[in-house]
Order: structure tokens, then C-alpha cells, then sequence
């Protein structure tokens, strides 16, 4: 590995911090939904369900309690051997309701806090300016579909990069962009379910955040030169089920689909397949002159990407068996194993992935997500994840081959540094931590952290830079 490897480990504001009603923060998404009763699926698609109801346990409401607990968390962090923290700052913390027209100097104040902890430790905070955290109050005017979305977010990043211009370096703007594809709700914001036409609302979503995104980047760069600025992708390339041309073009045409807008913020322009997409669809943007120019002139210094397994679709997938996994859900690869969530593993998905990835952009990739699921319960003993280890060993394996490809990759941070709350289940249940943390999905536990096996297993990469593995 180069000798500056950002070396790292992953969070998200909203998946640890808890505190959702402290110190003046506003209500996001995951703030009104619950995995209690098993509505969490339905809810994460019509959200209208949460909204009507009220459930015994939210579990973002404290989460791991990352609020208060931060310099413990970083600490072990630090004595890890992480070069980089990966994670959000919560949108809804800095303008509770995305319109006031002053910041919430609470929430600044606390994310100051954090980077010192970080830097004090000469951990590099790389962070994600909206991690699913659209403030709440914008679902009721349709989320992203509304071009008023672009100055809310523009005077957000504006806030925050003059903010913390001498603490934070690494920048990605909007998590996983291509979400809004499948999870409109989750990436925009959009209830599918109150539309009349999904297609129209979530591609027109999709292009407000590139350009809220560019012209973020153009305001970063202003405030400091310095700043690298990413996009960050769900990856995972799409297989075709056989080598029928039917399925070949099926998986063409999903990939391109991923790639669409990540080829925008790293090109500046939409790929050639996009217009003919829009015309087959019947669909008619909002996309101006204007925006062409903002999107050209304001591309990424780097791909930040999420990587757990690859896909896999067919022409004819009715009677296929399917499985589950972090963007759409995929056919079931016969050729992979599952986890105990029904995700399936593909190490080798990852060398090609990157490979497409760096052939396609020819920018620097920061790997910021990547990780294994897990049912565990601990009595205090450290948990002997050798699970986890074989996964992180066997995508590193891949990730080093990728290197000698030619592939040029900065960092590495694992989902998740700790045991935090699951983005689509809601549930502490669903654990990925290389640190454990005492709490059940009702609530209950100590919060007291302990390191899994995973974590000894993983200081001793980092100390050896990759070459124990
Ligand atoms: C990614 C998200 O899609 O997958 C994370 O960026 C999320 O926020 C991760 O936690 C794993 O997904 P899940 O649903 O198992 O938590």
C-alpha cells in the first residue's frame, strides 16, 4: 500500500450519534421510523406509515449514544491505528428544518468538538455532507423533487465548510447519489407511493442533488483550495445471470443505470444513454442550460464508494430466486455464499468493481464502506468474529490485486467502526462493528463498548500496512 494509505473506519451521524432532540436539532427520516413490529421495510417506502403511528422504541433517538460518548469512541479509534474517521455530519443538527436562515450554533459547536477529537489524534475526518439526513420538514413539500432543495443544501455546505475549513480536508456531498434510484425515500426524500409517476420524481430528485452537489463543490473550493471533494456511489457491479445477449444487455443497462449520475459528477455531463432513457420513459426534466454549465464546471477529486457484494440480473427474473442486499435487491448468485441477513459476499465483485470504476473515472477511489453483518451477543467476553475477519481479509486480498491492476485507491474504512444502528432494518441486531456495544433492540444494554476479534485482526493490517493480511 502507498505509505499515506487513509487507513480508516465508518459511521454515520444519524446511525450513531442519538441525541435526536438535544441542543436545537431538527427531525430527520430515520428520527420517526422503527424496526418495532417489523414496519421498518414498509415505512423506509411510504413514510406516511411511521408518521401515522407511535412506536414503544426509536432506536435513533439515542443510538449508540455516539452524542456524548464520542471521545471514548475515538479514542479506541485511535488506538486502532486509524489514519481516517468516515462519517456525516446530520444536516437537521446545523438547520433543524433546512430553511431558517441562520446555522444552529449547538450543532456546529458539537461537530467542532468531534474533528478536535479526531485531529488531536491525527485522525483525518472524511465526511459526508448528507448521509440520508434531508431535514424531516422537506418530505411534506415532496423532498428532492423541489428545486428549492439546491440553496438549502448550498447554504448548508457553505455553513459548514467555512466552519471547519482548518479541520476537515476529505469531503463526499451526498452518500451512496444512485440511492434515489431505488430507495427514492431514503435518497430524496420522495414517498414513491404519493407519486404519480416515480420515474419522473426521482430522476428529477436525482438531478437537483448534482446540481446541489456542484455547486457545493464550487463554494468548497472557494473557501479552501485545499478541500478534496468526492461523490460517493453504492458499487457493486451487475453480473447477467447467463451469457444469453438478453441478460448481457440487462446487466449493461443496470450498470449504466449506477453510473449515470456518478458519471456527472465526476464528467460533468449525463452519459449518452441517458437522453434515450428519458425519451423511452416519457419523462420531461427540469434540467436548464444553467445547470449543464454548474455541472461541467464543478466536477469531484475522487470516487468515494460503498462496496458489500455484487449484483445479479436476468432478462426474465420472475420465477429466480432473489436476495437481499444494500442498494436493490438482487437475484441470487448461486456461485455466493449469504451472510445471516441473506447478503451475499463476492470478493472477487470488488477487484472488478474497482477496476470498472478507476477504467471509467481515472480518479483517485476511497474505498469508505465495506463490511459484514452479523447476528452477535456478547457476556462481555470479546466476540470471535473470524466471520468478519474472512470477509475484510478476502476483499483486502482483492483490493491489493486491484492496486496492482493499476487501480489508484487512498483509503479503506470498514462499515462500521462500531456496532451502530442498521440503515434499512433500524435495528442494533444487524451488527457490522469491529467494537461491540452493549444494547438490544428495545433499548436495554450498558452501551459499554468492546472490541471484537476483528478489531486486534485489523490494527495489525494497519500497523503492518496492509502486508499482514
Ligand atoms: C449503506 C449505507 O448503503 O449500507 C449505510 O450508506 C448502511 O448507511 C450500510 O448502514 C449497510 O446497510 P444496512 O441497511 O445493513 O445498515
Amino acid at each position: 500500500m502507498r505509505e499515506n494509505f487513509l487507513w480508516g473506519v465508518a459511521l454515520s451521524a444519524s446511525q450513531a450519534e442519538g441525541g435526536a432532540f438535544l441542543d436545537g436539532k431538527g427531525l430527520v427520516m430515520d428520527d420517526v421510523v422503527s424496526n418495532v413490529h417489523n414496519e421498518r421495510y414498509q415505512a423506509t417506502s411510504n413514510l406516511d406509515i411511521a408518521l401515522g403511528k407511535t412506536y414503544d422504541y426509536y432506536p435513533s433517538h439515542n443510538a449508540i449514544d455516539f452524542y456524548h460518548r464520542y471521545p471514548e469512541d475515538i479514542r479506541l479509534f485511535a488506538e486502532l491505528g486509524v489514519k481516517a474517521l468516515r462519517t456525516s455530519i446530520n444536516w437537521a443538527r446545523i438547520y433543524p428544518k433546512g430553511t431558517e436562515t441562520e446555522p444552529n450554533e449547538a450543532g456546529l459547536a458539537f461537530y467542532d468538538r468531534v474533528f478536535e477529537e479526531c485531529l488531536k489524534y491525527d485522525i483525518e475526518p472524511v465526511v459526508t455532507l448528507n448521509h440520508f439526513n434531508t431535514p424531516l420538514e422537506n418530505y411534506y413539500s415532496g423532498g428532492w423533487k423541489n428545486r428549492e432543495l439546491i440553496d438549502q443544501f448550498v447554504k448548508y455546505a457553505k455553513t459548514v465548510f467555512t466552519r471547519y475549513k482548518d479541520k476537515v480536508k476529505y469531503w463526499m456531498t451526498i452518500n451512496e447519489i444512485n440511492m434515489i434510484l431505488s430507495l427514492p425515500l431514503v435518497g430524496g426524500l420522495i414517498n414513491p407511493s404519493k407519486e404519480t409517476n416515480v420515474d419522473q420524481a426521482k430522476y428529477q430528485g436525482a438531478h437537483y442533488q448534482l446540481v446541489a452537489s456542484a455547486l457545493a463543490i464550487k463554494i468548497g473550493k472557494a473557501i479552501n483550495p485545499d478541500f478534496q471533494i468526492g461523490c460517493m456511489m453504492g458499487a457493486g457491479v451487475t453480473y447477467p445471470y447467463s451469457c444469453n445477449p438478453a441478460d448481457v444487455w440487462k446487466a449493461y443497462q443496470e450498470n449504466e443505470k449506477e453510473y449515470a449520475l456518478i458519471d456527472v459528477q465526476v464528467k460533468g455531463r449525463y452519459p449518452h444513454t441517458f437522453k434515450a432513457m428519458l425519451d423511452r420513459k416519457g419523462l420531461d426534466l427540469d434540467i436548464t442550460d444553467e445547470d449543464m454549465d454548474i455541472l461541467q464546471d464543478n466536477t469531484v477529486d475522487f470516487v468515494g464508494l460503498s462496496y458489500y457484494s455484487s449484483r445479479l440480473v436476468a432478462a426474465e427474473p420472475s420465477n429466480l430466486e432473489r436476495a437481499g442486499a444494500n442498494l436493490n435487491s438482487t437475484l441470487k448468485n448461486p456461485y455466493l455464499p449469504s451472510n445471516d441477513f441473506g447478503w451475499q459476499t463476492d470478493p472477487v465483485g470488488f477487484r472488478i468493481t474497482l477496476n470498472e470504476l478507476y477504467s471509467r473515472y481515472q480518479l483517485p477511489l476511497f474505498v469508505v464502506e465495506n463490511g459484514y453483518s452479523a447476528l452477535e451477543e456478547s457476556d462481555n467476553d470479546s466476540i470471535q468474529d473470524e466471520y468478519r475477519i474472512g470477509y475484510l481479509h478476502d476483499h483486502l486480498v482483492q483490493l491489493k490485486e486491484a492496486i496492482a491492476d493499476g487501480v489508484d485507491v487512498i483509503g479503506y474504512a470498514p462499515w462500521s467502526g462500531m456496532d451502530i444502528i442498521s440503515a434499512s432494518s433500524g435495528m442494533i441486531e444487524k451488527r457490522y462493528g469491529l467494537i461491540y456495544v452493549d444494547l438490544d433492540d428495545e433499548g436495554n444494554g450498558s452501551l459499554e463498548r468492546v472490541p471484537k476479534k476483528s478489531y486486534y485482526w485489523y490494527q495489525d493490517v494497519i500497523h503492518s500496512n496492509g502486508a499482514n493480511l
